[in-house]
């Protein structure tokens, strides 16, 4: 696919601003948005220039401030599209993509009305918080904010503003995304990449309580018996004598 001339501008802006985030949204994140978001975009119908430009800029205000970052992002991206050659009448569709993107359960607080330029852009923001990568970003974020792994102790009172632990924010947002997609491909998805998330957790669980094991894992082999040159000996590693071997023999 041919790129446009603006696109290698706002990509080069994307790595300048949040080079060193490192809890998640870095550029690789509005890179791999940007690529689901357009193949999403095709599929609905959705302006593909809009879609592009809102999901390579929509959290290029994270490097200054997290919270708000919704809006300094559309101040930004303002600024920015009106230097690159982006087609100045549809600006204002991506700074209000950038202006309201943000995740509450049962979509609490989007648009009522999201143009399908918002739904294709929100949907490629949700899908790369699931699978493999989000399950990475998750933990990437929890590192970067002092959150803990998982705290297994019922009603432990959160430490961080950004909950008890990563595990927790499995449930808290994770497990619910699916629910809060707009489009088809999204659901699709959303469905395949949740199923990860819930294989992920049962192993996690296994785990922590050392239940993921094979009893045949932790049978003796003889291969696994040590062989060391015996003192005094000229002649290379040999076997150690049966009565000295470090466990029994099976
Ligand atoms: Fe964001
Ligand atoms: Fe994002």
């Amino acid at each position: 696919m041919a790129k446009n001339h603006w696109t290698r501008e706002l990509e080069l802006e994307v790595q300048r601003h949040l080079r060193d985030e490192s809890s998640g949204h870095d550029p690789y994140h509005a890179f791999r948005v940007r690529d689901l978001a357009v193949l999403i975009a095709a599929a609905t119908g959705a302006d593909a220039d809009v879609v592009e430009a809102a999901a390579l800029l929509h959290d290029i205000g994270h490097g200054t401030d997290r919270n708000d970052h919704a809006k300094r992002g559309a101040t930004l991206a303002a600024d920015m599209l009106s230097k690159c050659g982006f087609p100045k009448t549809k600006i204002n569709a991506v700074v209000t993509c950038i202006e309201h993107h943000h995740w509450k359960p049962g979509r609490a607080g989007d648009p009522e009305q999201p143009t399908a330029e918002y739904q294709a852009f929100a949907d490629a923001d949700r899908l790369d918080a699931l699978g493999a990568i989000g399950i990475a970003r998750t933990f990437a974020f929890g590192g970067a904010h002092g959150r803990p792994i998982w705290n297994p102790e019922p009603g432990t009172p959160s430490q961080t503003p950004y909950g008890t632990s990563s595990i927790h924010h499995f449930y808290d947002k994770l497990l619910q995304l699916p629910n809060d997609m707009y489009t088809e491909p999204g659901r699709r998805l959303a469905a395949r990449r949740v199923g990860f998330v819930e294989q992920f957790l049962r192993v996690f669980y296994l785990e922590w309580e050392a239940r993921d094991f094979d009893p045949a894992d932790f049978a003796v082999q003889d291969s696994f018996l040590i062989e060391r040159p015996l003192e005094g000996s000229d002649k290379g590693p040999q076997s150690l004598p049966s009565d000295s071997r470090p466990y029994p023999s099976t």
